[in-house]
């Protein structure tokens, strides 16, 4: 019997054995294309030689040392890096281990700062319902997946939430997409008025929605008016981009799409491709020049902060992600995706919509089409679908809950940066065969 404590206690899963470019292998010697990343977290492939050599060469020379003694080289350069890259005004990085704990530097940032500017009141945070900012107690508290708050709710800090920007199942029918953006966008004005403009921190946001929704994009103007909102109070910007930024829509960040810079912003999945465990929070200059003139100190660190080796990897990711114009090639076969995805299911009678950008795409399956109406969350859905992936070896995301954090079906697709046309097709293939033989299961024939 395994000692480990698996997600699900008493499954029996698979051993991962080995992996190569957007393929992993079992310990039967089975194939999965990894259409999923994983989580949306191995975005240039497994076993890249350039990283294992960076890798290798941080080993022989440092793998760890304390950063209460040191920094080190692996870390400037990756923080000279990522702020060469970065969204308007970041000037500073905190590097951390996880997407969950770059959140909670936000959060603890975002209070710390207003310490600093001697404005105290300010103690309240607004998220959105159906998002997720990671799993810690702090992370939860703004996290909106009210499933996976429930039985720690009595532990969290209070969470204020305004509406998603979901246009599929948001938008009123006598709205434009614009108007709509705009609508749920000013909630987030409602609220601070509503809790007093000088009691609130941040406001916390996914660019793009990831596991909660499947891939839901902003309406055009939505994050711009929340820009504007967070300025008109002096409140701060959170940008969560652990599952959505470092190339996965396209662009290295996806707040580029939306002309937005946040004072904030958590990245890590992509960060290092799955080489190494790391996350990062990204600094405005405001916000560390504040803290700066003022005591000086973030009081917030941990053991594994900056760790040499993780950082050397995340660069080594990085580069080649640069080097070989990777994005170039999430621009070239997102499109063909897109494309393959809307050929295999634009007319599936159970695909209510298809959504993403980049190499990242939402897949959303549904009952009714014309009403939207969700399927039985007993029928759990969404599981028998990643099994039937898995038996046509593919590795997909699927979730619950996307209509109201219970019912509601959706697939998360996050393929590595590095495939090619042909591999879009057999993801496209396998998928519409796994979607319609877990269809099939629940369906009186
Ligand atoms: C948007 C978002 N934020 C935060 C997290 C938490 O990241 P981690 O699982 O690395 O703690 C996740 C993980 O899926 C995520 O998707």
């Amino acid at each position: 019997m395994s000692h480990v404590l698996h997600r699900v206690l008493g499954k029996t899963y698979p051993v991962a054995a080995s992996g190569t470019g957007a393929l992993l292998r079992d310990s039967d010697g089975r194939e999965h294309i990894d259409a999923s990343g994983g989580a949306a977290v191995s975005c240039i492939g497994h076993g890249h030689p350039d990283v294992l050599a960076a890798m290798h060469a941080q080993i022989d020379k440092l793998a760890y040392a304390h950063t209460s003694f040191f920094t080190s080289d692996a870390a400037e350069e990756l923080a000279d890096h990522l702020i060469a890259r970065a969204p308007a005004g970041m000037g500073s990085v905190y590097f951390c281990s996880s997407g969950s704990e770059a959140i909670e530097a936000c959060l603890k940032l975002a209070r710390h700062y207003f310490i600093e500017t001697g404005e105290l009141k300010r103690v309240n945070f607004i998220s959105r319902r159906q998002s997720y900012h990671g799993i810690t107690l702090g992370a939860l508290g703004v996290g909106g997946r009210m499933k996976d708050r429930a039985a720690f709710a009595d532990m969290l800090m209070p969470g204020h939430h305004i509406s998603p920007c979901f246009e599929y199942r948001g938008r009123r029918p006598d709205e434009t997409a614009e108007q709509y953006g705009l609508r749920v966008a000013d909630e987030l004005e409602a609220k601070i008025l509503e809790l007093g403009p000088e009691t609130v921190c941040a406001f916390v946001a996914e660019t793009v929605v990831g596991a909660t929704l499947g891939a839901a994009t902003a309406a055009p103007g939505y994050f711009k008016r929340i820009r504007e909102i967070c300025d008109r109070h002096g409140v701060l910007l959170i940008l969560d981009e652990v599952m959505c930024g470092m190339g996965r829509t396209g662009t290295l960040h996806a707040c580029e799409q939306e002309g937005v810079a946040p004072d904030l912003m958590a990245i890590a999945k992509g960060l290092g491709g799955g080489y190494a465990p790391i996350g990062a929070m990204l600094v405005s200059k405001r916000i560390a020049e504040a803290v700066r003139q003022g005591s000086g100190i973030f009081p917030h660190s941990q053991t594994y902060v900056g760790h040499p080796l993780a950082c050397a990897t995340a660069l080594a990711v990085q580069r080649v992600i640069e080097r070989d114009d990777l994005l170039a090639n999430v621009r070239r076969q997102g499109a063909r995706l897109e494309q393959r995805l809307r050929e295999r299911f634009g007319n599936h009678h159970h695909v209510g919509d298809i959504r993403g950008r980049g190499h990242f795409w939402g897949v959303e399956i549904v009952a009714d089409r014309a009403s939207k109406t969700p399927f039985d969350p007993a029928l759990k859905l969404n599981s028998r679908i990643k099994e039937a992936a898995m038996e046509r070896g593919l590795m997909i995301y699927p979730m619950g809950g996307t209509v109201d954090g219970t019912a509601g079906d959706h697939v998360l697709l996050a393929p590595p940066f590095i495939i090619d046309a042909a591999t879009v097709d057999t993801i496209v293939e396998r998928l519409g065969d796994a979607v319609d033989a877990a269809l099939g299961a629940v369906q009186p024939a």
